[in-house]
């Protein structure tokens, strides 16, 4: 067997020609969709991300304000900025950019974003909502997962779901979307024992880690879904993910490529979030 690749980067191009047209939907009734985006200190990693994201918010129409704050910003100064954009009206999306700096609390920081204008989906109302199944924003990457996954008409309903990683931005919520979706889901981390056991038996692995290059065929079930969500960095400089590519690929019956996979979908459902935050509002 030979995995058919889940390209992130064909199926988010799609949806952005797709927001593009909706944005201007959107202009023509007086509304630019806005996303403001903090970044506090330098760190290398962090800025390329935000300026990933702000190249996507130009290339759909959505307009992208990025206030970089110096990393001995005081956690009230940052506090006082969120709030100033809570209230901004152009503004439907806001994003700090996490990691934080260790004297700023992300807790404080993300409760104080008004759960309407939390494009991220990380605010405690919106994860409540998820799991409850009402309406809320999705945090983006794993709603970026299930969207690849259901481009392939995969099916996810009754199908045994392992995920190895538990972090509150892709391992738990990816889980309870998939719940959500009616999957049996099992969590495995770096406490679990007889791992490659429990994966073994996944019709759909999940591997979220942020550990390169961790998992090798002798994880995966043949047949399975794999989907990969690591980006590292390896001794010659080459982005790899947590999973063995080439081992993967002569088992799994779909595997997504890194680069290419799930990291341009996570950008785009935050397009998407903004975009439906500015609908919300139009409402
Ligand atoms: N840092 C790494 N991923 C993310 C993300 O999706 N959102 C924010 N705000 N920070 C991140």
């Amino acid at each position: 067997m030979f995995a058919e690749l889940i390209s992130g980067k064909e199926l988010a191009q799609r949806k952005r020609i797709e927001m593009k047209e909706e944005t201007k939907l959107l202009k023509q009734d007086g509304i630019t969709p806005g996303l403001a985006v903090i970044l506090v200190g330098e760190d290398p990693a962090s800025q390329s991300y935000v300026k990933g994201k702000q190249r996507a918010c130009e290339e759909v129409g959505i307009h992208s304000e990025l206030d970089k704050l110096p990393v001995d910003t005081t956690e009230e100064e940052l506090l006082h900025k969120v709030t100033a954009l809570n209230e901004a009206e152009h503004i439907h999306g806001i994003l700090v950019q996490l990691p934080l700096p260790d004297h700023i609390s992300e807790k404080a920081v993300i409760d104080a974003i008004l759960p309407e204008k939390d494009v991220d989906g990380f605010h405690p109302i919106n994860i409540g909502r998820m799991m409850v199944g009402q309406e809320s924003f999705l945090p983006c990457t794993p709603f970026g997962i299930v969207e690849m996954i259901k481009s392939k008409r995969i099916p996810i309903e009754g199908k045994h779901v392992v995920i190895i990683g538990r972090s509150n931005i892709v391992g738990k919520p990816v889980g309870q979307l998939l719940l959500n979706e009616h999957a049996t889901v099992t969590y495995c981390h770096s406490r679990t024992k007889n791992m490659k056991e429990i994966t073994k038996q996944a019709d759909i692995l999940i591997v979220a880690v942020g550990r390169e290059e961790m998992v090798g065929e002798e994880f995966i079930k043949p047949g399975a879904v794999v989907i990969d969500v690591g980006v590292n960095r390896n001794s010659e400089g080459k982005l790899v993910g947590d999973v063995k590519f080439d081992e993967a690929k002569k088992v799994a019956s779909y595997l997504t490529p890194v680069p290419g996979g799930v990291g341009p979908m996570t950008i785009t459902m935050l397009l998407h979030n903004t975009v439906e935050s500015a609908k919300r509002r139009e409402k």
